[in-house]
């Protein structure tokens, strides 16, 4: 069966990106899912000298490298990625060999600007750029007013958002297929 892995680049209790990962995750189908805690110590290239990756990124690089396909969802802060998301990114980045080559990776976002966090997800693209991941970002799925767009089960209200995620896991499926 397929493993997905979901990383959220929120840290709240109630985030929408991590509503959204799991609402893709749903859409995706038959599937396995795991749920990556960016909740890790900040890069510090003195700790990482004197202890090499802490035990929370490890734990991250082992579940990147036995997905098969990972969701990534972030928020918007003032035009870009979140500092959460971006310092697993660069503590991952560290690990030799990377657990990101060939990976496919659906991105997406989630946030409270009419946007629907457009910018930060083109900055996540770009920041994905070194890693040599299997990039799928279309169909674009990018929820604006994200606080009301889920209902109480976590699921997504609006059909729209729906279907452009369900043509985002289909695409991830291709990649995923296209890579075995
Ligand atoms: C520091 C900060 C900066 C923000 N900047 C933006 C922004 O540039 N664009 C936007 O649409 N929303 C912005 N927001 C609002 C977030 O989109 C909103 O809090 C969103 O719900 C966060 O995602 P979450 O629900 O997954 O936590 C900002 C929020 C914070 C805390």
């Amino acid at each position: 069966m397929t493993k997905l892995l979901g990383i959220s680049g929120s840290l709240r209790t109630d985030a929408t990106n991590t509503k959204l990962i799991r609402e893709a995750a749903r859409l995706f189908g038959d599937a396995t899912y795991v749920e990556a805690d960016l909740n890790i110590p900040l890069y510090n290239g003195d700790d990482e000298d004197r202890d090499g990756l802490p035990a929370a990124v490890q734990t991250l690089v082992q579940q990147i490298t036995e997905a098969d396909a990972v969701l990534i969802s972030t928020p918007e802060y003032n035009s870009g990625i979140t500092g959460v998301l971006k310092n697993a990114l660069d503590w991952v980045s560290r690990s030799k060999p990377t657990p990101w080559t060939n990976k496919p990776v659906a991105v997406m976002s989630a946030a409270a600007g009419r946007a629907g966090g457009i910018r930060a997800q083109t900055m996540l693209r770009n920041c994905m750029t070194p890693f040599n991941v299997r990039l799928v970002a279309a169909s674009e799925v990018a929820i604006a007013s994200s606080g009301k767009e889920f209902d109480e089960n976590g699921q997504l209200i609006n059909e729209r958002y729906q279907v452009s995620a369900s043509r985002l896991m289909d695409a991830l499926k291709a990649e995923i297929e296209h890579s075995n």
